[in-house]
């Protein structure tokens, strides 16, 4: 099924009528350990997913459902705390479906984080990434079906979908802040198992840094609809078969409580400078 124009403008309108004149500037889909930037946005306004018309809820364990609407370091954001996944059931048009109605309400720019397996070795658990690009070539994409003109081309150029400019503000800004970021390329797995050690050698040959199950499909609408894009992975375990023990849910969530300190405050300090 494929969600029509007007379908988007109903869930942008109904926002809307909550929200009043207020515009955001910055959409932010925030994942694994960083849901609670949600809490901190000023003058908010939070809007659960289930309110809104076409929308679908958050069932990932430490993802709230709801969407917060306010300033954040003095920029005006729309947070998304806790976004669909695959995995859930969802199609990819659904997980993304948020994207293009806070295109309509205004923003420009999205900014999104998640927790990841670490396929690089050079690299360690706990340490912070900058997605400089992604791949995912399973299953289909989330523009699949008629192409809606309104938000952009039936064959978007996907070559800088995360946008060299912010990229920049990203590495100034964790230099400012002492933070060592690595930069690498995200591959999206669907999930929900974890991958197998011979899929995590895979994404290495094909030059995968981080292997995950989201981000990749908000990107692709993302920059369909002409938003500026800036990534984030939080590296919260060495990926399969690297390390000789299993990889588990909490293992990913204490890894992202760990890390949540260092984790915001650089994203906080490239919103300010978005
Ligand atoms: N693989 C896929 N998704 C993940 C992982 C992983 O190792 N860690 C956190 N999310």
């Amino acid at each position: 099924m494929n969600f029509t124009f007007q379908q988007y403008q109903e869930s942008a309108d109904y926002l809307r009528g909550r929200i009043g004149d207020f515009k955001p500037q910055v959409a932010m889909v925030l994942g694994s350990g960083l849901g609670f930037l949600g809490d901190v946005v000023e003058n908010a306004v939070a809007v659960p997913y289930g309110e809104i018309p076409h929308f679908k809820a958050s069932t990932a364990p430490g993802h709230k459902g709801r969407l917060v609407f306010g300033t954040l370091e003095g920029r005006k954001v729309a947070v998304m705390q806790g976004r669909m996944h695959h995995y859930e059931g969802y199609s990819y048009e659904e997980v993304s479906y948020a994207v293009r109605v806070l295109r309509l309400l205004g923003c420009e720019s999205l900014v999104v984080t998640n927790a990841a397996g670490c396929v690089n070795t050079n690299w360690k658990a706990g340490d912070l990434m900058l997605i400089t690009d992604q791949i995912k070539i399973f299953m289909e994409s989330p523009l699949r079906g008629e192409n809606l003109p309104e938000f952009g081309v039936r064959f978007p150029d996907a070559s800088h979908l995360y946008t060299p400019a912010l990229r920049q503000v990203a590495r100034d800004c964790a230099k400012e802040l002492g933070i060592d970021l690595k930069e690498g390329v995200y591959m999206y797995f669907p999930g929900p198992q974890y991958e197998t050690p011979a899929e995590v050698r895979f994404a290495r040959m094909a030059g995968a840094d981080a292997v995950g199950m989201s981000t990749a499909p908000e990107v692709i609408t993302a920059g369909h609809c002409g938003m500026n894009v800036l990534g984030f992975t939080l590296l919260s375990n060495m990926a399969a078969g690297i390390l000789d023990q299993p990889l588990s849910e909490e293992e990913v969530l204490e890894a992202a409580e760990a890390c949540k300190d260092k984790f915001s405050r650089l994203v906080l300090a490239c919103l300010k400078k978005m």
